[in-house]
């Protein structure tokens, strides 16, 4: 089974519009990814601390808490700002082992104004799990997410 990457996309949209809280929707837009996704065993966001990664909501097992900057899967989608399709996680040299069972990943980075505010990650425990489709589709999702929390981040000066 394929992810409705447009429905989920409208979805989305209406979970998060009546919402300016970004705990909040950050925590929605997480469950309703890892619930609609087929496939995946971890998908959650990385928040920019300083020069680290620090682990913010997720779904799946518990997951190593700080990843500095150009370390693993996601520090090096933090660090380059470039979406990390990787088709078997253990051919990526750095790559952080959080669920043994964890065969593919995939990392975007999202950024505010410029500015990298942080990542989000999905594992799965297929290799070659990720097409372009799903980059696509998992791109554009962020990009509806990040729409949707910018106001308030800009106001607040802060993300999570
Ligand atoms: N594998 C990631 C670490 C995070 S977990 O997969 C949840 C990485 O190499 O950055």
């Amino acid at each position: 089974m394929k992810a409705d990457y447009a429905s989920l996309n409208r979805q989305l949209s209406g979970l998060l519009a009546e919402e300016t809280d970004v705990l909040a929707n950050t925590a929605n837009f997480v469950g309703l990814l890892y619930s609609e996704i087929p496939r995946i065993n971890w998908l959650g966001v990385y928040v920019l601390r300083g020069e680290q990664l620090v682990l913010g909501p997720f779904q799946g097992k518990p997951a190593c808490v700080r990843i500095a900057l150009g370390q693993g899967v996601c520090g090096t989608a933090a660090d380059t700002l470039q979406t990390q399709r990787v088709d078997d996680v253990h051919t990526f040299e750095g790559h952080i082992v959080c669920d043994p069972d964890s065969k593919s990943e995939l990392v975007v980075p999202m950024s505010i104004d410029g500015r990298l505010i942080g990542v989000l990650d999905i594992d799965s425990p297929a290799a070659r799990r990720f097409t372009q489709d799903d980059q696509d589709g998992v791109e554009s999702l962020c990009e509806t997410y990040l729409r949707s929390v910018s106001e308030e981040i800009r106001r607040s000066g802060k993300f999570i």
